[in-house]
Formats: C-alpha cells, sequence, structure tokens
C-alpha cells in the first residue's frame, strides 16, 4: 500500500485567505419537524446529511492538520498553508452548528446511526490501514478530497439556482434554511483545500480515484440508510407522498442524478481540478448578499 510519488501536474495556481465566520443563527429553539418546506423526504434527507457531519469534519479536520505537518515550511508552500488553516477553522465552526442541530433531531426521536458507524470505520481505517501506510495522510487527504467534491457539488446544487425549482432549500423554514447555504457557500470557498494539499504532497491519481469510488460507494449507501432511518422514526417512511418527492428530487426535471453526474465523471480526469467545476460566484455571491447574518472571527 505504499503511495508513489508521481504527482500529478495540475496544483492550484491560486490560494485565497479563507473567512471563518460566526453565523448569526439561534438555534435554541429547535424547529419544526418536516423544517424543509413541510416535505417529509427532503427533511430526513437533510437531516441525515448533518448527522454525519460532525464525525465526518474533524475526519477532514484531522487529514489537513496531517498533510500541513508534513508539507514543508517554504515560502512556496505558505499561501496553502495559510488557506489550510481557514479551511481547519470553517470546518470546525460547522461542526460546531450541526452537532447543535443534531442535538435536536435526538430530541424529535430521530436515531443518527451513521455517525457511530463512521466513527468505527475511522478507527478501523487508522488501525488496520492508514498506520501501515508510509504516508498515512495520502491516504487520508484522498478521502477527504474525495468527500470535499461531493460537498462542493452539494454547495453548488443549493447555490446555483436559489429560490427556483431546483433549490432544495426554497421552502425551507430559518434558522435551518441560513444555516445550510452558509454551510453550501463554505464548502464551495474551501473545495480546493484538501485536493491541493495532497496534489502538492505528491499524492497520486490511482489512490485518488480509489478512495473516489470507495467513498462514493459508502456515501451513497450512508445517506440512503440514514434518510430511511430517519423516515422510519418519523413515521413517514411509509407514505406515497415520501416516495414520490424522493423520486422527484432524485430523478424529476431538476433530479439529482442528473445535476451530479458531469461533475462527478470530471473528478475522473488525470488533469481534474476542483474549480473546473461548479461556479465561481454563486457561493461569493449569497456571502455578500447576507453578511448581515455573519460576523468575521479570529481574523
Ligand atoms: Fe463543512
Ligand atoms: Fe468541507
Amino acid at each position: 500500500m505504499e503511495h508513489s510519488h508521481t504527482a500529478s501536474p495540475q496544483i492550484a495556481a491560486t490560494t485565497a485567505k479563507l473567512t471563518v465566520r460566526r453565523l448569526g443563527v439561534d438555534l435554541s429553539q429547535g424547529f419544526s419537524r418536516h423544517w424543509n418546506g413541510g416535505d417529509a423526504f427532503l427533511t430526513a434527507y437533510c437531516n441525515a446529511l448533518s448527522m454525519s457531519f460532525p464525525v465526518g469534519e474533524q475526519f477532514f479536520v484531522d487529514s489537513v492538520k496531517a498533510g500541513l505537518k508534513a508539507l514543508p515550511d517554504t515560502p512556496d508552500n505558505a499561501a496553502l498553508r495559510e488557506t489550510a488553516k481557514g479551511f481547519i477553522g470553517q470546518e470546525a465552526t460547522h461542526r460546531r452548528l450541526h452537532s447543535l442541530y443534531n442535538a435536536h433531531l435526538l430530541k424529535q426521536g430521530l436515531h443518527n446511526a451513521w455517525e457511530p458507524r463512521t466513527a468505527q470505520r475511522i478507527a478501523k481505517a487508522h488501525q488496520d490501514f492508514f498506520s501501515k501506510s508510509d504516508k498515512p495522510y495520502l491516504h487520508m487527504l484522498a478521502v477527504t478530497a474525495a468527500f470535499e467534491h461531493y460537498t462542493a457539488i452539494f454547495g453548488d446544487l443549493t447555490l446555483e439556482d436559489l429560490d427556483g425549482p431546483g433549490d432544495m432549500f426554497a421552502h425551507a423554514e430559518e434558522p435551518l434554511k441560513t444555516l445550510w447555504r452558509w454551510h453550501a457557500a463554505e464548502e464551495s470557498e474551501h473545495k480546493t483545500v484538501a485536493f491541493d494539499l495532497y496534489q502538492r504532497l505528491g499524492g497520486n491519481h490511482g489512490w485518488r480515484l480509489r478512495w473516489f469510488t470507495f467513498v462514493s460507494v459508502q456515501f451513497t449507501l450512508d445517506i440512503i440508510r440514514q434518510t430511511v432511518n430517519n423516515l422510519r422514526h418519523d413515521q413517514t417512511l411509509h407514505k406515497p407522498s415520501t416516495w414520490w418527492s424522493a423520486f422527484k428530487f432524485t430523478f424529476g426535471t431538476h433530479g439529482l442524478v442528473w445535476r451530479v453526474v458531469k461533475p462527478l465523471l470530471a473528478y475522473r480526469r488525470q488533469d481534474f481540478h476542483p474549480n473546473d467545476v461548479g461556479s465561481p460566484t454563486a457561493a461569493t455571491n449569497w456571502l455578500t448578499r447576507h453578511a448581515d447574518r455573519w460576523t468575521p472571527v479570529g481574523q
């Protein structure tokens, strides 16, 4: 499982300083059971995603920290190092807010099976795989870059058609509408970090693809399992309206599968870079238009 050192040629030419934001949302009052437009499926699906974040984003932070440790302290790497610090700050904030969000889901009677399963999987990966590699941080970064591709796509799906027919949060209630859009914007904003670190540290194309395939299968199964779990606890699993919504969301005119196929295939290209796909302006536009909802921290 040695990681060969032949890097792909593409490394982002530009890295920007990332702002860590404190979001002005109050989750203390909770939210309705079907907060996403009264739609049981859309709510259960987004709740499932939220359940995976605290443990998943901790792994992303650990991977980037491990990568930073291995990154030579040269002027060439200074900008990437700075951006990576912003990444760590942003993901830490996401974890915190999604933990508060998830605490309310427990109160609503939902059961988070995804989190402990992922925690176990990560522990096992460290024990059986990462620790046996000569460069464990490259494998961790490849896994993180794969997940970050998914979260960046999610960011684009959320922000590119705001309030339009393809916007899954168009009818969501506050404060979750703002929380999801802020998270989407920051995912889009920091989508190059894990990928660039992986490339800069000599990560190769073969392992990038292997981990991407692994993550794709695992993530798809996990999101389906947890969504069904949530619907079961919500007692809406067997309602025809739930299945109709799931079908429209997945295969409808603005369905998920049609929208994700291009960026997912793009990731497999040898010369792929995260900046090749998605909107370069959607995240900045949202953040600028909603500047009253957040304050920068520690800058
Ligand atoms: Fe995040
Ligand atoms: Fe992220």
